[in-house]
């Protein structure tokens, strides 16, 4: 039961109310046996109202403070302390509030580097990323964390020249697409795929067999360019698996123990009908 011990999680953003996080995370509690002693819930917080709200749940104790869109680059600046990932990403998701002192991570890049190294080994391997938005950045910053050799296709060649720059990745134009059959692993991070924009980023005619393809949109939980990666034999993972990871990460952040994987991956799949 719920009592005056309980500590409090919280997932802040506009819009909030199609968040997946309470339900992943309060189901790994009550499988942990723990949701006595955490519980977690979701706000709506307006840009304007960002920086209340953080002193608010600094000074209520509050004791982790997952933020999406449209916060994740403005809260930087309003943390004690943000590791060195999340800067170099520019972009914190998961802030743990130590006795009011906040730190700030970043877990989206293992929500993108997890799945794959699940499957394989990212040393030496070439990645493509299409796309050089907030996703993006966390994708490229993580495979080159672990050593992969990392190809930016993006619609506006300047936002890619300007990641592949930090990053030490290498920046593509949509017409050197043909390039893409070469590399190992291709990572959608653009909305393209999703309900609103059903696409594909990429011809069906570029996806090989030996292909890895990775679409981090998860609604629909088939897009258009799994599709075409199943259609020409290349492996796919599902977005839903970015959420997964993501959230595991985040979850030890918040309580200090193992996440319960196989839980919060089957609580993600039956929302979204998967
Ligand atoms: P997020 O934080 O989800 O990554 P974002 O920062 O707005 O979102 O980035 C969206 C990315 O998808 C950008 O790389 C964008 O390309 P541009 O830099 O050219 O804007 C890309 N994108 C969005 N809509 C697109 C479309 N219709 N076709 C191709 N790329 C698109």
């Amino acid at each position: 039961m719920i009592d005056a011990r309980t500590k409090v999680c919280v997932i802040i953003g506009s819009p909030i109310e199609h968040s997946l996080s309470p339900q992943m995370h309060n189901a790994a509690y009550k499988a942990l046996g723990i949701n006595s002693e955490y519980v977690f819930i979701a706000c709506q917080v307006e840009p304007k109202d960002l920086s209340s709200a953080i002193e608010g749940l600094r000074a209520m104790r509050v004791r982790g403070i997952t933020c999406t869109i449209p916060h994740k680059v403005s809260v930087v600046t309003m943390l004690d302390h943000v590791e060195q990932t999340a800067r170099d990403i520019g972009a914190v998701n998961t802030v743990v509030n130590d006795s009011g002192k906040l730190k700030g991570y970043n877990t989206d890049w293992l929500g993108i580097v997890t799945p794959l190294e699940r499957r394989i080994k990212l040393k030496g391997k070439t990645v493509a990323v299409i796309g050089a938005g907030g996703a993006a950045r966390a994708a490229v910053f993580g495979l080159r964390k672990k050593g992969a050799n990392v190809l930016i296709y993006n619609r506006t060649k300047s936002k890619a020249d300007i990641l592949a720059k930090a990053s030490n990745a290498q920046a593509k134009t949509m017409n050197e697409i043909e390039k893409i059959k070469e590399v190992d692993v291709i990572i959608n991070t653009t909305p393209l795929g999703m309900k609103e924009h059903p696409a594909s980023p990429i011809p069906k005619s570029v996806i090989q067999p030996h292909h890895i393809v990775f679409d981090i949109v998860y609604n629909p939980h088939q897009t258009m360019l799994l599709a075409y990666a199943k259609e020409k034999g290349a492996q796919t993972i599902h977005g839903y698996e970015m959420l997964l990871y993501q959230g595991t990460a985040q979850f030890e952040h918040y309580t200090g123990k193992k996440a319960p994987v196989e839980v919060m991956e089957e609580t993600l799949k039956k929302q979204l009908n998967a």
